[in-house]
């Protein structure tokens, strides 16, 4: 977007050595685990499904036969969202989020099949119902609703596609199962947009039971004319109708293995409830304060161009955590108090103050926040320069015993909308606080003096925000903060006034 002083930051490992280590050990780890898992699945199954192969394999059959169609289900899907990733803007996915999508895509295979088969032991259906209309319970609505929460909807588009391909194995196949499957995973993962509590999820659920409902009445009708429809719009109905109740039962364990955080998990911890905002709240109440105004200028600019809101607040309410404990080197918790950096050199409080990005990080996933939180912690200075104490380190820098580079944030550089707002916002408040008794038009050239700062400073290269987007989210930080900063009508002293004092 514009020229970086700072772009040779980009090469700076996020995190140290040993954390990146540990997280692609456990990545690795999970990978072969699942692996092995879906192997044993396709040893278990693999006769059903590849019934010709077991003939001309014999005995091999169990050990050959799973193995390769594990590797062939895999490379299926590596391509498919390897594909995708590289050209759709949207869809980039890290080596997590692909295993997620795999694993998804397999267990849903198995639950098809796993749904078919109960319900052909079934006595009320062995029999009458043939094992084609049961296709239509495939539960692919819930699994859709769950990718579109956790990752987004052009993700959850092409996890559709690929699981529906899949699924219609189950039923050998079938032209109308997989259409169906197409129709109701699309339904369910149009209608999940912002889920923000399980009544919602619910909701969903029931609003794409009758699009399920149609669709199998019809594809019923359409391919085999009219001898079971009242069962393909029971099956229809029921499997949108129970989609929601399966992602709510599906999310706490994706967020829990795979690291997400959905927007239901995003509001509680929202709550004061919680361990870390509950310290942050006591220990540093000042920071807490900031926190919350960061919080609804970050929403509010979210809201003003389309981006996650509930993620931009949750996330602004932790986005200081790392100063817990160290309350007192920071300026929102001295009132009343001297400044304790009178008394250190700007080295030592450059250290303190540059820490509390990686502590905060640290903290968020040691108490399980959720990537998307910890990794905006980390993001919210970017690589900008800690400029208050620059000033003072300025004859330090003259006599080459320290650099400017010396008092920049450890980054990296906001990589999402979300972060990014939350630095604009972060910046902006401390800025506004700083000033007495502002005027609405002090405000604004406060808040357009930190975007164009920050946007000269090429702190917001590497995201997504386009110049339109700035503009708005600067307007919308300018309003909330001018209603919030406004200088208050004075109350008269109780007994004092004209009218004795409100009683
Ligand atoms: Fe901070
Ligand atoms: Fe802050």
């Amino acid at each position: 977007m514009n020229v970086s002083r700072n772009g040779n930051r980009d090469n700076r490992p996020r995190n140290g050595g040993a954390p990146l280590r540990d997280r692609y050990g456990r990545l690795l780890a999970l990978s072969l685990g699942s692996a092995a898992v879906f192997a044993v699945l396709f040893y278990l199954r693999g006769r059903e499904l590849m019934p010709h192969s077991a003939g001309r394999w014999g005995e091999l059959f169990p050990f050959v036969g799973a193995v390769s169609l594990t590797l062939a289900v895999t490379l299926f899907l590596t391509e498919w969202f390897g594909f995708a990733g590289r050209e759709v803007r949207k869809v980039r996915l890290a080596a997590r989020d692909f295993l997620f999508l795999c694993s998804l895509a397999l267990l849903l295979f198995f639950a098809a099949k796993a749904v078919i088969d109960l319900l052909a032991e079934t006595p009320t259906f062995r029999g009458a119902v043939p094992t084609r209309v049961c296709a239509y319970l495939i539960p692919l609505p819930a699994f859709a609703i769950v990718v579109r929460t956790l990752l987004n909807s052009e993700t959850a588009i092409l996890f559709t596609v690929a699981a529906s391909v899949l699924s219609a194995a189950a039923v050998s196949g079938r032209w109308s199962a997989m259409l169906f499957l197409l129709l109701c995973g699309t339904a369910g993962a149009a209608r999940a947009r912002r889920i923000p509590d399980r009544y919602r999820m619910l909701r969903v659920g029931l609003q794409t039971a009758p699009v399920c409902a149609f669709g199998a009445v019809a594809l019923e009708l359409a391919f085999y004319g009219g001898g079971n429809l009242l069962w393909a719009g029971i099956f229809g109905a029921v499997n949108g109708a129970i989609s929601g109740p399966i992602a709510l039962a599906v999310l706490p364990v994706a967020e829990y293995v795979f690291g997400y955080t959905s927007d239901i998990r995003l509001m509680e911890l929202a709550s004061t409830s919680h361990p870390l905002l509950s310290r942050l709240m006591l220990e540093t109440p000042g920071t807490f304060h900031h926190s919350v105004i960061v919080g609804t200028l970050a929403e509010a600019g979210a809201l003003a161009i389309g981006a996650n809101p509930v993620l931009c607040r949750v996330a602004a309410l932790y986005h200081d955590v790392g100063k817990i404990g160290k309350a007192q080197y920071f300026s929102e918790n001295q009132a009343g108090l001297g400044n304790v950096h009178d008394t250190l050199t700007p080295g030592l409080s450059r250290t303190v103050i540059l820490s509390h990005v990686k502590e905060g990080a640290r903290m968020a996933r040691e108490c399980r926040l959720g990537d998307r939180i910890a990794e905006i912690i980390e993001q919210h200075h970017g690589t900008s320069l800690l400029y208050c104490f620059l000033d003072k380190a300025i004859p330090l820098i003259r006599d080459r015993k320290a650099s400017e580079e010396m008092f920049r944030y450890p980054g990296p550089r906001p990589k999402t909308r979300e972060a990014a707002i939350i630095m604009l916002a972060d910046s902006a408040e401390a800025a506004v606080r700083s000033l007495r008794n502002p005027t609405a038009r002090e405000i604004d050239d406060a808040v357009t003096g930190i975007i164009n700062r920050a946007y000269l400073d090429g702190q917001l290269n590497d995201c997504d925000l386009t110049l339109r987007d700035l503009h708005a989210v600067g307007r919308a930080i300018q309003q909330v903060l001018s209603a919030v900063g406004h200088s208050r009508v004075d109350y008269p002293a109780s007994g004092k006034g004209e009218a004795g004092g409100i009683r």
